[in-house]
């Protein structure tokens, strides 16, 4: 389908909004989340009903550097996504278009982009990604493209949002894993450590956590003593507890180090964490003689159907995205502030990442009914 036209002809200009949107495109970066076609859809349902045609950007910022990946999407193509994870735009985590690899040099591609989006006619742009994503939003934004970021990511870390979509269902799978962990650890007496994503923070490994009844969680916000740790199931067994089960964000670093890293950050390829789990398992077996085994959940977390919590959160940031566009509202995120959804100026969000206080209440209740995190 063809998709180029005049700038300004579409219908749907004639309407009287601050901004007169016509055609909106939408894109998803990063990496993806259950939810993101949740959003995909309100954006085109709630378009739709303002006479807004939306276009599909293709892995993310990729569809605006090369014109021929984005595609009319209408409401028939987005019938039936709801309940599906991934994202029918594709996505990618790395390219950003303000200085693309190629080879070993960085390209700067944002003047073309910015020509592809004139070209297609677009009027404004919802950009559906993580700190990195809004981040190439946001400097579009000041370029003059109108945009609304609406914040995913499944480690829950961005800034001026209370939860992002995603989360919840991270968090679900985790606890559903660790309850099928505690079954095999209690049958064995064994140490059982799971190791979840979250990045640099500790949200997916203390709710997953408190919610699978963790005997111990190692996070970055905290960092740990492997010989508290082994204390702490030393006391258990003491106690009649042959089992244990500790939960390690993938960030987990030890007092006075650093994270495990699986490879270092390489041109325009963020640092890939993990393998923590694996180190903590061996070091508990040798402190406390106990057989212990390693789970990682790695992507099985991002997979899978959203909940219907990250269905809800989804499908409303997706609708208000549309209608601050159409009050002329753009250089913002929209955010959840329970109750509502509200918004944040996306210079706000960038370059900042949403940390578990270490001594807030989810802590301070973990630590109530018993759970350890290694520093004391
Ligand atoms: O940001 C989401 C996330 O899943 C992190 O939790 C994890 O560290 C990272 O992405 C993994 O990235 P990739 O999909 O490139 O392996």
């Amino acid at each position: 389908m063809r998709l180029t036209r005049q700038h300004g002809s579409h219908p749907a200009l004639e309407r009287t909004g601050m901004l007169k949107v016509g055609r909106l495109g939408v894109l998803t970066g990063g990496g993806d989340a259950p939810g993101l076609n949740a959003v995909i859809r309100a954006v085109v349902k709630a378009s739709h009903n303002h006479g807004i045609e939306c276009v599909g950007i293709e892995d993310s910022f990729d569809g605006l550097i090369d014109p021929s990946r984005s595609r009319i999407v209408t409401p028939k193509d987005v019938t039936g996504i709801l309940r599906l994870g991934g994202t029918i735009l594709g996505t990618t985590n790395r390219g950003n278009p303000f200085c693309y690899p190629i080879g070993d040099n960085a390209v700067d591609f944002s003047s073309r982009c910015i020509e592809t989006f004139h070209t297609l006619g677009l009027d404004a742009m919802v950009v559906i990604g993580g700190d990195g994503t809004l981040g190439i939003a946001h400097e579009f934004s000041k370029r003059g493209v109108p945009l609304i970021g609406v914040p995913k990511t499944i480690d829950n870390d961005i800034v001026g949002t209370s939860n992002c979509f995603g989360f919840d269902t991270a968090v679900a799978f985790a606890t559903d894993a660790l309850d099928r962990l505690h079954v095999t650890a209690e049958a064995h007496h064994r140490v059982m450590v799971v190791e979840v994503m979250g990045r640099y923070a500790g949200w997916i490994a203390l709710y997953a956590g408190v919610a699978g009844g963790a005997d111990v969680i190692l996070m970055p916000e905290i960092p740990y003593d492997i010989e508290k740790v082994g204390d702490r199931i030393r006391a258990r067994e003491e106690r009649g507890a042959r089992f244990s089960l500790v939960v390690v964000a993938e960030g987990a670093k030890p007092k006075g180090g650093r994270a495990t890293v699986q490879e270092e950050a390489r041109g325009g390829h963020l640092e890939r964490l993990g393998g923590v789990g694996q180190v903590v398992a061996s070091q508990i077996a040798t402190l406390t003689g106990k057989e212990t085994r390693s789970v990682v959940l790695g992507h099985l977390q991002r997979g899978g159907a959203p909940t219907s919590y990250d269905r809800m959160l989804a499908t409303r940031l997706g609708a208000m995205a549309v209608e601050l566009l159409l009050a002329g509202e753009t250089g913002k995120m929209v955010a959840f502030h329970p109750p509502d959804v509200g918004t944040v100026p996306l210079a706000d969000v960038v370059g900042r990442t949403k940390l578990v206080p270490p001594d807030g209440d989810v802590v301070r209740t973990a630590r109530a009914v018993g759970i350890g995190f290694g520093d004391e």
